[in-house]
């Protein structure tokens, strides 16, 4: 490993690829379309009223559509939480936030205690991992109250996970945070500290209950031994000296956020691959082009000192290994987990899922890069309700689609298919495998729109929508942006909303327009278009996931505020989607200094909000907030009175009403 003390750091700024941009098309930008759009007279038809409305009525129009927004007010009935930054999570006035899980809690009848000083990777693979993303429900016999909690633990942060490892030190006159290198143990705890947690859970007394040694509780982790299925396995190029049938993979890497299937499985998105991977590749070799946009290798983690896997000099295959979605069997404690290679090998964020009219399920798939792509996945085969064992290897056969955003307010959902179009031998594909294991530069080459990072992609059952978060592009460039997306360096981020032709989830075009520019809109220069109803506390930046309750309601969780950028945490706000309060925003939850806001999920009966904090404290500096520093540096004498159930650890936390009911009617 050649990383410098400092870049052993690992903050979400990896986990917010903020590395160099990798795309190196000219495709257009999503900030070029929207411009270009915006820029031209007459495109007044079809559901695009909203932006319609902006682009030609006088201002003092626009002023009185906010006011009666204001007096019709939202369809979200609760007191809105003050916005602000401390070290602890806030809910909205009337509401309880109890801690449900935390990292290192027990899972198993025989799991030990959760001890900071005395970690190791058994331990830890019989605890509840870390970094919690992606929270799904999967109801037992039906129940809003008793069910499984799946949850992705996304990445780790030693410097807040190992006691002793930060030192700091002057540097040119300025104190530093170096952190120490790993030791093998420390490596393998964080193998079993990734992946993720299967756990049943019970609402008893109106308060939610870990089921511990429940007989489906399960850790998947990066020492999981898993299957590559569909078009990519057993293909050459995933074949590697540990595993010559190119089908049997060791563990998933980064898991963001997932979905729950309608056939009642747990599907995992492989994100931010590249920092696992180090080493170089050996010279002239032929995934070069292939690895480098996709940034590999980064080499954030020291895996690849302590196993082989993950250095390319020795596995040059491994990374190809890595990327896809992964599908889980909760019902067997002992099922295989399936990389389904057929929606795709990119830096997936999430993978959220929808029934089609015909019957056929539709997944939504970001690519979560700046200049990187909006994708969905189509089954061949339709789901079967009646059977849902019938169901189960549905994602191994089906088409995946890129998105090609116009001008004039239309999707075109391009089809990713060896054969058709440029995805021929004459491009360097082979084979359907070739197209999938290069899924970005298939994109590249279909034309597909540059976005903004786009993370969680959710429908909408309710009215046929589809909700797309753009979490932010601090690279773009100010001749790529225009009065209507009027923002070089997209610090922000916005959400757009795609209504499929016809009301089909299936279909192959559709309308899109931007529901939400997001920051501050009390600065101009931001842009941002908040309602005049949404208060100081209600507009947000950086929306990452997010979440439809049963009543259609949209609700947006965020990464990247904080003090500098936004002066206020991240947190989850409620978002009017319909009628006169469009676009209007309240704060509901935020969470601790140094934590980005997951999940979140609503149970089925919408009475409990489950979210996610992940790395409360993260930061890598001594947050005021917290009275001593976020990290474990010096723990003896700079942090006497640490215990472990300080809030620095990754949790998820469930949300009630006071009394009982539905949240925020
Ligand atoms: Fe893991 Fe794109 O957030
Ligand atoms: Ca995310
Ligand atoms: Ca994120």
């Amino acid at each position: 490993m050649t990383q410098s003390p400092e870049t052993r750091f690992r903050t979400s700024q990896l986990e917010e690829n903020d590395g160099p941009s990798v795309n190196p098309t000219d495709n257009r930008t999503m900030g070029e379309i929207i411009a270009a759009r915006f820029s031209r007279r007459g495109f007044l038809k079809g559901s695009l009223a909203v932006s319609a409305i902006a682009a030609t009525v006088s201002p003092l129009a626009l002023v009185a559509a906010d006011e009666a927004r204001a007096t019709e007010g939202s369809a979200f009935k609760f007191d809105e939480l003050e916005a602000g930054i401390d070290d602890k999570h806030h809910v909205a006035p009337g509401y309880d936030a109890d801690v449900l899980l935390r990292w290192g809690d027990r899972l198993f009848a025989d799991s030990p205690e959760f001890d900071p000083v005395k970690q190791s990777a058994d331990a830890q693979a019989r605890q509840f991992g870390y970094n919690n993303d992606y929270v799904g429900y999967i109801p037992i016999d039906g129940s809003a109250e008793h069910g499984l909690l799946v949850v992705n633990h996304e990445y780790t942060n030693p410097h807040l996970m190992f006691p002793g490892i930060v030192k700091i030190v002057d540097k040119d006159g300025k104190k530093a945070a170096e952190v120490a290198p790993l030791s093998k143990e420390q490596v393998d705890v964080e193998m079993a500290a990734h992946g993720g947690t299967i756990v049943e859970i019970r609402k008893e007394g109106g308060k939610w209950q870990v089921v511990r040694d429940g007989k489906l509780n399960r850790r998947i982790m990066s020492t999981t031994e898993m299957a590559l299925s569909g078009p990519v396995a057993g293909h050459d190029r995933v074949k590697t000296n540990a595993d010559p049938s190119g089908a049997k993979v060791i563990g998933t890497l980064n898991n963001c956020a997932g979905g729950v299937t309608p056939w009642g499985t747990y599907v995992m998105a492989e994100e931010n691959i590249h920092g696992y991977f180090s080493g170089e590749l050996p010279e002239g070799h032929k995934e070069a082009a292939n690895y480098k946009r996709l940034g590999i290798p980064e080499g954030a983690y020291e895996w690849g000192a302590h196993y082989d896997r993950f250095d390319l000099a020795k596995e040059p295959n491994e990374p190809n290994r890595f990327g896809w979605i992964v599908e889980v069997d909760v019902n067997d404690p002992n099922s295989v987990p399936r990389k389904r290679t057929a929606m795709g090998r990119f830096k997936h964020e999430g993978a959220e899922s929808i029934v089609a009219r015909d019957g056929r399920v539709v997944f939504y798939l970001g690519d979560d890069e700046r200049f990187d792509y909006v994708y969905k996945f189509v089954t061949a085969g339709k789901f079967n309700p009646n059977d849902l064992a019938a169901n189960m290897n549905l994602l191994d056969d089906g088409t995946l689609h890129v998105a090609k955003f116009a001008e004039d307010g239309s999707v075109e959902w391009m089809p990713i298919v060896f054969g058709q179009g440029p995805l021929t031998a004459e491009n360097g594909f082979a084979s359907q495998a070739d197209v999938l294991i290069e899924t970005r530069r298939a994109a590249d080459l279909l034309g597909a729109t540059k976005m903004d990072r786009p993370e969680d992609i959710q429908p909408n059952a309710g009215n046929g929508k589809v909700y797309v978060m753009l979490t932010n592009n601090s690279k773009r460039k100010a001749d790529q942006v225009d009065a209507a997306n009027p923002r070089a360096e997209n610090a922000f981020g916005h959400i757009i909303e795609i209504v499929e032709d016809g009301g089909d989830f299936a279909a192959t075009k559709g309308k899109w327009e931007v529901l939400l520019k997001c920051g501050d809109p009390s600065v101009a220069d931001v842009g941002a278009t908040f309602s005049t109803a949404t208060t100081a506390n209600g507009w947000f930046g950086m929306p990452d996931n997010c979440a439809v309750d049963s009543a259609g309601r949209l609700w947006v969780a965020t990464d990247g505020q904080g003090p500098k950028a936004t002066g206020r945490t991240d947190g989850l706000w409620a978002v009017d989607t319909e009628g006169a309060a469009r676009a209007t925003s309240k704060l509901f939850f935020r969470v601790p200094i140094g934590a980005e806001m997951c999940g979140p999920l609503f149970a089925p009966d919408d009475q409990t909000a489950f979210v996610a904090v992940q790395h409360p404290g993260d930061g890598g500096e001594d947050w005021e907030a917290f009275g001593r520093p976020s990290y474990y540096e010096d723990l003896s004498t700079r942090w006497p009175d640490f215990k472990p159930d300080m809030p620095v650890r990754p949790s998820v936390v469930a949300i009630t009403k006071q009394g009982g009911g539905k949240i925020a009617v």
